[in-house]
């Protein structure tokens, strides 16, 4: 299959095929952060209690073959979602959790929890985000903003670019790009391909309005805790680093800096702000904005 559309979108280029044919040799420094199909048929999952609302369901392109990973492999970083299907094809790695549930009582005859498979050694972590049917912590849009069976929350996609320092992501299966408007968000570049023209083509779109709303996300250096550059200006600040020389670190012009640190000083910054550092550095610095465990 040869490339059948290209498309770049500021830092993102989108590529709509096979991505094993149509994907240029990719830098081994990039990290895949992907969501692949899992071999599960997934059009299995259609109708019944707790199934799917998204209309004209239909299935997902390669989910009816056992998922090779092997090709992926060699990259820096790499992150597969749906890992726990396909784990005898994975050397030892460490496992993220989504906690799909986050305090509620199961009651659907989904899965409370997803698993994706990172590569290295490390620590296994747990993120808790509610996505179940309508009851969603995010993206409460009546599902107006649901165009793929397994769309995953950006919230969740942003997690995981928190745990990862590359400055390329690529995701070779984006569905409707949720990788891709992360990447956007954290101020890293995006490849990304998907093989359904459909979801290609809604994928162009929430990538193109995602750089659209980029200083909404924390662009520009807001406050919001979304960009990169400022939380590896905060991680310094926290970690006792001077202010004119954490500033100039992550690229920050030092009165934006000094206001930032005011700010964050009237107003803590929120939990993201200091995904980088790990969580239970994240919830000393909560306890006790700026300072260190006690
Ligand atoms: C599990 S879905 C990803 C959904 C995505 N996480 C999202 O939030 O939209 C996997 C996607 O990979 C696509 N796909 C399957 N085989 C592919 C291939 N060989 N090349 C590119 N895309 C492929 C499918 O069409 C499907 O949309």
């Amino acid at each position: 299959m040869i490339c059948q559309r290209k498309e770049v979108i500021g830092n993102a280029t989108l590529y709509l095929g096979d991505c094993r044919e149509v994907l240029p040799p990719l830098d081994r420094a990039a990290a895949i952060v992907s969501d692949p199909p899992y071999g599960i048929g997934f059009a299995m999952s259609g109708g019944g209690k707790g199934s799917h609302n998204v209309r004209n369901l239909k299935p997902v392109h390669g989910d009816d073959e056992a998922f090779d990973p092997t090709e992926w492999l060699e990259f820096s970083d790499v992150i597969l979602w749906g890992g726990n299907h396909f784990a005898q094809r994975l050397p030892h790695g460490r496992w993220l959790a989504w906690d799909k549930l986050a305090g509620l009582a199961a009651f659907d005859s989904f899965s409370d929890v997803e698993f994706a498979w990172r590569k290295g050694r490390g620590k296994d972590r747990i993120f808790s985000h509610m996505w179940k049917g309508i009851c969603k912590a995010s993206e409460k849009t009546g599902g107006k903003e649901r165009w793929h069976p397994t769309q995953k929350p950006i919230a969740l996609m942003d997690w995981c670019l928190s745990l990862v320092d590359a400055p390329i992501i690529v995701d070779p299966f984006m569905g409707v790009g949720t990788t891709g408007i992360s990447a956007v968000k954290a101020m890293r570049s995006f490849v990304g391909c998907e093989i359904d023209p459909d979801y290609f083509d809604i994928a162009c779109r929430r990538i193109e309005d995602a750089q659209r709303q980029g200083n909404l996300f924390g662009g520009g250096g807001s406050m919001t805790g979304g960009s990169q550059q400022l939380r590896l200006f905060r991680r310094a600040i926290r970690d006792g680093e001077p202010i004119d020389a954490a500033a100039a670190n992550a690229g920050i012009e030092i009165g934006e800096a000094r206001l930032i640190v005011a700010d964050d000083l009237r107003s803590p910054p929120p939990p993201e702000a200091f995904m980088l550092i790990g969580i239970t550095e994240t919830l000393a610095a909560l306890c006790s904005p700026w300072g260190r465990a006690a």
